[in-house]
């Protein structure tokens, strides 16, 4: 039975923490720590306090709380994204069961039949795309990485490849993600229409289009009688819970919204953070394109490279876009000694996780040889979480990023303008799911 300390006093003046945390969310998250010691409250609109830790044992701790006394916290801010049968959103029995029905789409062989896809469209951006890549041109990394990511979704998910439903889908996701903006996410008082004009209704427009145009897909795909399993649409409409019933078309919308919502922003922006990273690091982006020059040119061997890999799992320790793993407890747990009384949240810091100085030599740094030195366990780097609703699609995104950072950085060559090479980092801010850059990082285009 752990013994219980006292629990740590949460923070007053929640308006201005709300504002610091919505700047700056790593900073604020260290500061709090370095106020309050581990674990800390922190306090979200529509969460309450949350208990949080950032320590190994508390990651530990975490993930191997009993899961039937878990669930995710309601009302969560993404719901109006994602939609109620999400499964982000749901618990138990029920959790289980969609992840049984989802978690094939993402295993390794599925994954490796989505490499040249990843391939072609990275190569796609930089020959077709709506950037010139031209030398002397300036290009906006973050327009390019959601562009290639929302392309690698829509096809992986969706089948979606060329062609006027392709400029549809892209519409209606960019829109529908750009109008649920960060006061949407963090102040659900937004969430009311003011006679058509207010962000809310704005954001609800965009979701009806989207869900017409997958709802329309839904039907189109029922209707055919070959049954088309090379993307995750058609393995979804092909599988059957364990009692042979199926998904209803509004709980299969509810999970394809939630993969382009949980699968594009976030890669997109590891993919800047470590092309920012790697042109601020002369010797890290050296020792990768040595290694990529002397590689097979398939995307599996590529994905295989143990720099590149060391490259990106030092991206992800660094800026992980999903920066906060929550549970609410059902029943009373402990964590780090603290009572989390049932109906609580407790929360994953991973900023703290991933910068613990007992497990990270000079944490604040980009250095990806780190990873060839030594391997860390899964309470040390948690950048998909963990435990029972460990991110489903963790195979994917590593597998994207390595693919796309291969193949843009053997195509091109790059450089940060001086402001950017030098100067300090840009901060890190929520947008939908993630957090990144808080404006975006351009390149100057070399050859
Ligand atoms: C670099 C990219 C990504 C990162 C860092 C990331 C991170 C995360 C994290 C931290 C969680 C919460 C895990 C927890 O509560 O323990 C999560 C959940 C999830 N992710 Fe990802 N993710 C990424 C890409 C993707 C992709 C590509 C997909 C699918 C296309 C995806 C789908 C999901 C889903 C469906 C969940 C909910 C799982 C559940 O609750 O059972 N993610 N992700």
């Amino acid at each position: 039975m752990p013994i219980e300390t006292a629990a740590p006093a949460p923070p007053r003046l929640f308006p201005l923490h709300a504002l610091a945390a919505g700047l700056d969310f790593e900073r604020y998250f260290r500061w709090r720590r370095a106020r309050a010691g581990d674990p800390f409250y922190v306090r979200f609109p529509g969460f309450g306090a949350v208990l949080f830790t950032g320590t190994p044992d508390g990651a530990r701790e975490l993930f191997r709380a009993q899961a039937n006394l878990l669930e995710p916290p309601r009302p969560n801010p993404i719901e109006p994204l994602v939609g109620p049968a999400s499964l982000i959103l749901t618990s138990g029995a029920r959790h289980r069961r969609d992840r049984t029905l989802l978690a094939p789409a993402f295993h390794g062989a599925r994954i490796r039949a989505y490499g040249e896809l990843i391939e072609a469209a990275t190569l796609d951006e930089i020959d077709g795309g709506a950037t010139s890549w031209r030398p002397g041109t300036r290009i906006d990394s973050r327009a390019v990485a959601r562009s290639i990511t929302l392309r690698v979704i829509m096809e992986a998910v969706f089948g979606v490849r060329a062609g006027e439903r392709r400029i549809a889908y892209t519409a209606a996701i960019t829109e529908f993600l750009t109008a649920f903006s960060g006061p949407l996410l963090l102040a659900p008082a937004l969430r009311r229409g003011a006679f058509g004009r207010a962000p809310w209704d704005r954001f609800v427009v965009a979701r009806e289009h989207l869900d017409r145009l997958i709802q329309a897909d839904l039907a189109e795909r029922k209707g055919t009688a070959r049954q088309d399993d090379s993307d995750i649409l058609g393995l979804l409409l092909s599988t059957r819970y364990d009692d042979g019933t199926a998904p209803t078309d509004a709980e299969l919308g509810d999970q394809l919204r939630t993969l382009l919502v949980a699968g594009h922003e976030t890669t997109a922006t590891s993919l800047v953070w470590a092309l920012y990273h790697l042109h601020r690091a002369p010797e890290a982006l050296r020792r990768l394109r040595a290694e990529l020059g002397a590689a097979g040119d398939s995307p599996t061997d590529l994905a295989g490279l143990p720099y590149l890999d060391a490259v990106c799992q030092e991206t992800l320790r660094l800026h992980p876009p999903v920066p906060i793993v929550l549970r609410r407890v059902t029943e009373p747990v402990t964590l780090r000694g603290v009572r989390v009384p049932a109906g609580d949240t407790m929360g994953l810091a991973l900023p703290l996780l991933h910068s613990d100085p007992d497990t990270w030599v000079d944490a604040a740094r980009f250095r990806p040889e780190r990873f060839l030195d030594r391997r860390y366990g899964p309470f040390e780097l948690a950048p998909y979480g963990g435990g029972h609703r460990r991110c489903v699609g963790a195979s994917l995104a590593d597998y994207e990023l390595r693919i796309v950072l291969a193949t843009l950085l053997r195509r091109v060559r790059l450089a940060l303008p001086s402001r950017y090479a030098r100067g300090r980092a840009p901060l890190s801010v929520p947008h939908n799911i993630a957090t990144g850059p808080h404006r975006s990082i351009p390149f100057d285009v070399v050859e």
